[in-house]
């Protein structure tokens, strides 16, 4: 008899873990992206309101934006649906244990705040890099299963420059390889077995956003660049945004997704661009 309670009462505590609410399912989660003020951000914020999620809190440095952003998300589907908070997610990890107290529990984390800009060096790094992997790991001290949290999802936005070297933004590619390598090293099977923190990372090609609208690249390299990337597909934010909502449905952890041309897949593990192959597309074009 005590065995059979104590088994019932262990059933009903693992169904109360599995939680009301699917881990794979958007419906009631409540969601903070960063960097979500405009472009691929605010895309998947739309698109994973559009699909049931019950709160987005909206973390960036431009407060104009990020009001604007927040004011529309808010008349698009109901005003406790979103929240901007003004943070720079390279200096302001401090504000997470408040954000948690006041609008917690937080299901998801999307870490999608970045820059381009190879005169700053240091700065993309710390944005495209650090700023994710320290966000990630203070998701995951509070959400692990193992000590009693409620587990998550973290997206990570890397990019196709995450597995992809090619002679152009090398500042950009080296941050945004360690921030695919980080999702795949810390979202790896092992690690998503011991802690229910479910990782993966997000892979977009060219994108139209106001990141990609100005010179990436330096001037010297300008005009090959230009010829290299001639006949490449590009997308609008809003179709990675739609991407992310399947990813979210289907995606194990440590995967990462290739998004081009609106077109989904699993991400190639490494991909060299030779000389050749530039040689090539600067003759053609
Ligand atoms: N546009 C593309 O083609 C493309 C392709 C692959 C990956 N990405 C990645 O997608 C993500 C979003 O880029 P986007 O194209 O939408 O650019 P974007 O410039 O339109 O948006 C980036 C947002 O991040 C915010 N941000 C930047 N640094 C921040 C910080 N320290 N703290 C808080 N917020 C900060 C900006 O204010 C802005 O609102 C980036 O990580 C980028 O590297 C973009
Ligand atoms: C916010 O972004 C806009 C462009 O979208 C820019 O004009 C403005 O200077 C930015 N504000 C800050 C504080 O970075």
């Amino acid at each position: 008899m005590a065995v059979e309670l104590t088994f019932l009462f262990c059933l009903v505590i693992l169904s109360v873990r599995a939680n009301s609410i699917s881990d794979k399912d958007l419906k009631g989660k409540n969601v903070i992206v960063t960097g979500a003020a405009r472009g691929i951000g605010y895309a998947i914020a739309d698109n994973f309101l559009a699909n049931g999620v019950n709160l987005i809190i909206i973390l960036d440095k431009n407060v104009t934006n990020g009001v604007r952003a927040a004011e529309t998300l808010k008349c698009k589907y109901g005003r406790g649906k979103t929240i901007f908070i003004p943070c720079d997610v390279t200096k302001d990890l401090q504000l997470w244990d408040g954000i948690i107290k006041k609008h917690g529990p937080i299901h998801v984390l999307v870490n999608n705040a970045g820059i381009l800009d190879e005169d700053q060096p240091r700065e993309m790094i710390l944005t495209n890099s650090v700023a994710p992997i320290e966000w990630s790991l203070k998701f995951r001290e509070y959400a692990r299963n193992d000590k009693g949290g409620p587990g998550g999802t973290i997206i990570n936005t890397a990019s196709r420059s995450g597995y992809r070297i090619t002679p152009f933004m090398v500042s950009y590619v080296s941050s945004k390889h360690a921030s695919l390598a980080f999702s795949k090293s810390l979202g790896h099977p092992y690690n998503f077995k011991r802690t229910g923190i479910r990782i993966v990372a997000l892979c977009p090609e060219l994108t139209y956003t106001a990141m990609t609208a100005k010179q990436t690249v330096w001037d010297d390299q300008l005009e090959d660049y230009k010829k290299v990337v001639k006949d490449a597909v590009w997308q609008k934010p809003d179709v990675v945004g739609k991407a992310a909502v399947h990813i979210f449905k289907n995606a194990e952890s440590g995967t990462a997704w290739r998004i081009a041309g609106g077109h989904l897949s699993v991400a190639p593990v490494y991909l060299y661009m030779t000389d050749e192959e530039i040689e090539k597309a600067i003759k053609q074009n």
